[in-house]
Formats: structure tokens, sequence, C-alpha cells
């Protein structure tokens, strides 16, 4: 349940439904040395999937409860840079960070650098009924175990073995977002990251930051690429600002990209606003997304 919420009795008549719902994901970039059509066809096929049970879910769940599923569904691919399959720090530790903005209550909750666990996104979510509602390491740990949140390790063999090779610039950057419109029209958003890869342990990723993740009445947006541009850059809540004040999404997140440009920023946005506008934009190629409001589409 989402706070003040329940599924239950969120949704009108059946007439309503399939008006304004629609759900947009990311899988982050992938590096230029992956591009190989194999992992790149792999990454469409999971998006495709995802997107469609995200809207199935959609239909009889508040954009909140949708955005956490789709993340968990993202996080739960060993595809993509966060839960399973999220790249090693660099003293060999899988650190995890996620947050949730429910655009509704206008309440961010989110995790930073836990360890040992599934699904953060769901622990952030947890946390979204609490006055604390922000967490790191261990408190964000022992929370998530107070919570029912049992222990998993989320490291694959394969991101073993890059950083065995100390490959760091073939992974880096492969966040998962979301960001849903209800029947209601009410917006959340979602993302989750393993990080950069590599990095500093205590380094905090922009994810579970309002610069990587937000959602108000007006729009919402999750980000993906280098945390510390994102952050730069407050990029998640300055284009949801910029449409509240009245900028179509569109324009906002170009101007927004634009003042990106004088610190050669690394991102990517998906977005959607409160009157249906959907917007994707990157600084780079290779990202990959796809959306459904019906009908999937996936990008690249
Ligand atoms: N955008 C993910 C990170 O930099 O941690």
């Amino acid at each position: 349940m989402v706070y003040g919420l329940s599924t239950i009795d969120f949704f009108p008549s059946d007439s309503l439904k399939y008006l304004t719902m629609k759900l947009i994901i990311h899988g982050g970039f992938f590096s230029e040395s992956q591009t190989n059509q194999e992992i790149k066809k792999a990454k469409q096929e999971a998006l495709a999937e995802i997107a469609k049970l995200g809207y199935k879910h959609l239909q009889s769940h508040t954009a909140a409860e949708t955005a956490v599923y789709a993340v968990s569904l993202l996080e739960d691919s060993e595809l993509f840079n966060a839960g399973t399959g999220s790249q090693i720090q660099s003293d060999g530790k899988i650190r995890l960070s996620a947050s949730l903005m429910d655009g509704k209550s206008l309440r961010f909750s989110g995790v930073i650098n836990v360890e040992d666990i599934k699904n953060p996104i769901c622990v952030a979510e947890k946390l979204l009924n609490f006055d604390d509602r922000v967490l790191s390491g261990k408190g964000a740990k022992d929370f998530a175990t107070e919570h029912g949140f049992g222990y998993y390790n989320p490291e694959t063999p394969q991101r073993r073995k890059e950083y065995d090779k100390k490959l760091s610039d073939s992974i880096r950057l492969g966040t998962v977002g979301c960001v849903a419109l209800d029947v209601l029209g009410n917006l959340a958003a979602a993302t989750s990251t393993g990080g950069k890869g590599f990095e500093i342990p205590g380094r905090v990723s922009d994810s579970a930051t309002t610069a990587g993740n937000y959602a108000n009445t007006f729009a919402g947006i999750s980000c993906t690429g280098v945390g510390e541009d994102i952050v730069s850059g407050a990029v998640a809540s300055t284009i949801v600002t910029r449409v509240t004040d009245g900028m179509p999404l569109a324009l906002a997140t170009e101007k927004t990209f634009n003042e990106l440009k004088p610190i050669d920023g690394f991102a990517g946005i998906v977005g959607i606003s409160a009157t249906g506008e959907i917007y994707h934009a990157d600084t780079h190629p290779y990202m990959v997304w796809a959306l459904c409001d019906g009908e999937v589409e996936v990008f690249s």
C-alpha cells in the first residue's frame, strides 16, 4: 500500500480506466564496449516484457505501486545494474541505492548504499510511510531486516568476472527506472542502481536523491547516467519544476540538458507529465528504454 491510499478503494468505475494510463521504463545506458547485438536484443526484450507487465499492473494499482513493481522486475533481471547483477565497488562489495517519489503525497523515500538485499526499491517503498524516509548503509540494512527483507547476495558470476578483470570501463551505466501515470492522473517515479562500478565505498549515487528521481502532480522523471553530473545539474527536480511552472516536458528537458553541456554531463531521462506528454532524452547514445500506453514500444 502506498501512503494514504489503498489499491482496493483506489480505482473508480471501469469506464475511467485506460483514459490516461502511461508507463515509461529505462534500463540505463549500456557501454559502447557492450554494444554487441546479443546484449542489446536481450535488454530490449526484457524491457518490452517488463513494460507490458508494468502496464497491466497499472490497471489496478496506483502510479507509485506500479513504479515500484516495474523497478523490482528490472532489479531482478541480471542484465541491468540494479538489484541482482549490480556492479561491484572498488572494495569488492555491492551496495545498492534506490528511491521512490510519490507525486500525489509528495513523499520521497529511499535507501543509499544498502548491502545484501534483493530489492532496494521495495525497502524504499516501505519507508514511504515513515517519518525518517531516507536511510543509508547499516541503518538501511537494519531497517530492511526488521521489516522482513531477508539476506540476499545480488552478485552474479558475470559481475565478479568483470571486477576481477578490472573491466571498469565495460560496465558502469545500467541504472533502471520507471515513471507511471495512473488512471486518476497521479504520477510517481522510481529509480534503482548498483552505482558506477569501482567507486570509492561511501560514494552516493544520484538515484536516491531528488536530482535522479523526482515527481509531483505535474511531472515525473527518472534519470540514468553519471550520478555526479546528474546531481550537479539537479536534473530530475529541475525538469519537474520547469513543468510545474508551465513549460512543456520536452522543452523543460531540453533546457535542463543544455545546462549540462558546460560540464559535459552524461545523463539520460525518461519522463511523463500530468497532461500525458512522454519524453526521453540522453546526452549519449546507447540508452535503452520502453513505454506503454496500451502498446509497448522499445527504443535504444
Ligand atoms: N546514475 C547512477 C550512479 O551514478 O550511481
